[in-house]
């Protein structure tokens, strides 16, 4: 997926510093690029956004910056945004009444205040989900608008609580606006979340299915095209799920590249009962490969770690996956202590340096975006690319030359 940037067609090393030695026509070149793709996609013509970049491996927000403030929530993805991620993640559940949110959990325990609901108190059910007998809050068994009442928190204690009980949760449809309105172009990450399990519980008008609810979300805003098409580089978007029978049937209904997440190695897939070893096989990953453009893997099962903490060999994953023209966008990135393995010295940015530079991974979810932007920054940096300073330097540069053209304010 590298270096397929409207810009550089030849193999230009990801990891050089591009901005200090390209020539000028090369700035002006992708510049062009970025200015005619926005300006095709925008409805005023005079709006130049950044491209997504394409040449170093993705930055996802995991559930936006959450290691900053309570995941899923609008503000957690425009931090996200601000500190210049290239895609936010999300997980989509369904409401009672058929609502597609931004929620991780199928239970509402966990990181919002409905304990502190006594209206909800009665609401507590006992379901099997993905073949374990769960007790709780169930988002399934509240509408939209009793969801509206409850305010997110934290999920880690370690983390900080000063945003919590403060911000809602919000549908699929406000992140989608989110990445819709930033300033530059930023592309959703969304997960067809528990599928198995939101089919059971929730029915739509017209026989419709979670995955087709969710398909017309997105074709609704215009999502679409493949990966790296004109389209995709306008609205781009990864849409992912652990169940390959959610992934197969949206084939039908979107072209837009899909990400067959990859649980540890003793969960099976929650739709079809394979084990781990079943889908990563090769016969696996050739059959695969023909609706999903990669893998996204739990990076513990491509490096596993001993039980001292210290990384063991790889298991070449990575390296079978790039074989089949499959990337590799693993999870999850965190900054804390408790989440490093010793062999980094317990600095995120040594594993980002490992994961990169050596595992040559396509994309990684991390709950710390900003530091992630941070080390692309200073290893790879691409001011052309995005960061505040080059929205400013571009903005004054496709005015100087286009002001004449276009008539800009
Ligand atoms: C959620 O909270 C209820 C009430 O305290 C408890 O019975 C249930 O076990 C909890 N479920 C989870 C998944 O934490
Ligand atoms: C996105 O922008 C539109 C138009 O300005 C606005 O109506 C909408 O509320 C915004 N949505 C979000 C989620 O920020
Ligand atoms: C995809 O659509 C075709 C034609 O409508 C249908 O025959 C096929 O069963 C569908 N595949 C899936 C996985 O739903
Ligand atoms: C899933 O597969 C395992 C191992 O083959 C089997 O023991 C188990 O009964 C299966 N579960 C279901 C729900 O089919
Ligand atoms: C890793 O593999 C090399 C050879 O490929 C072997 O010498 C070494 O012992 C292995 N290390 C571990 C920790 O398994």
């Amino acid at each position: 997926m590298k270096n397929h940037g409207c810009y550089f067609s030849s193999p230009i090393l990801p990891h050089a510093s591009m901005a200090s030695f390209q020539p000028i026509f090369y700035w002006f070149a992708f510049w062009f690029c970025c200015c005619l793709a926005s300006v095709r996609a925008r409805p005023h013509p005079c709006e130049v956004r950044l491209s997504i970049q394409t040449v170093r491996a993705f930055n996802v927000a995991h559930r936006g910056a959450n290691g900053e403030l309570p995941e899923e929530t609008a503000p957690a993805y425009l931090r996200a945004i601000e500190e210049g991620t290239d895609f936010i993640e999300t997980d989509i559940l369904s409401t009672k009444d058929g609502v597609l949110i931004c929620f991780h959990d199928v239970t509402l325990n966990d990181t919002t205040d409905i304990a502190d609901h006594p209206e909800f108190a009665d609401r507590i059910s006992t379901y099997e989900v993905q073949g374990v007998d769960t007790t709780g809050w169930f988002s399934v068994d509240f509408t939209w608008q009793e969801l509206q009442t409850l305010r997110t928190r934290q999920r880690f204690s370690f983390r900080d609580s000063a945003y919590n009980d403060i911000f809602p949760i919000i549908k699929f449809e406000e992140y989608i606006e989110i990445a819709l309105n930033a300033s530059r172009i930023v592309g959703i990450y969304p997960e067809l979340k528990n599928p198995v399990f939101i089919n059971e519980h929730v029915t739509w008008a017209d026989g419709k299915k979670y995955e087709d609810v969710f398909a017309e979300t997105l074709l609704k805003y215009g999502y679409q095209g493949k990966f790296l098409s004109e389209q995709w580089k306008a609205k781009p978007i990864f849409i992912q799920s652990f169940a390959p029978t959610s992934l197969i049937y949206v084939s039908n209904l979107t072209d837009s590249p899909k990400i067959l997440l990859i649980d540890d190695v003793d969960i099976p897939t929650q739709d079809t009962n394979q084990s781990f070893w079943e889908i990563t096989s090769e016969a696996y990953l050739n059959y695969i490969k023909e609706y999903v453009v990669g893998i996204g893997p739990w990076k513990d099962t491509l490096v596993p770690p001993d039980t001292m903490n210290h990384l063991k060999n790889s298991t070449h994953l990575v390296h079978r996956a790039h074989s089949h023209g499959l990337q590799v966008h693993p999870y999850t990135f965190r900054n804390e202590n408790q989440f490093l393995h010793f062999d980094f010295n317990q600095d995120p940015y040594q594993e980002y340096q490992f994961w990169i530079s050596i595992m040559k991974v396509d994309g990684i979810f991390t709950d710390f975006p900003g530091s992630l932007h941070m080390y692309q920054e200073w290893t790879s940096p691409m001011k052309l690319v995005m960061g505040p300073s080059a929205v400013t330097w571009l903005d004054t540069f496709s005015k100087l030359l286009f002001s004449h053209k276009y008539k800009l304010p």
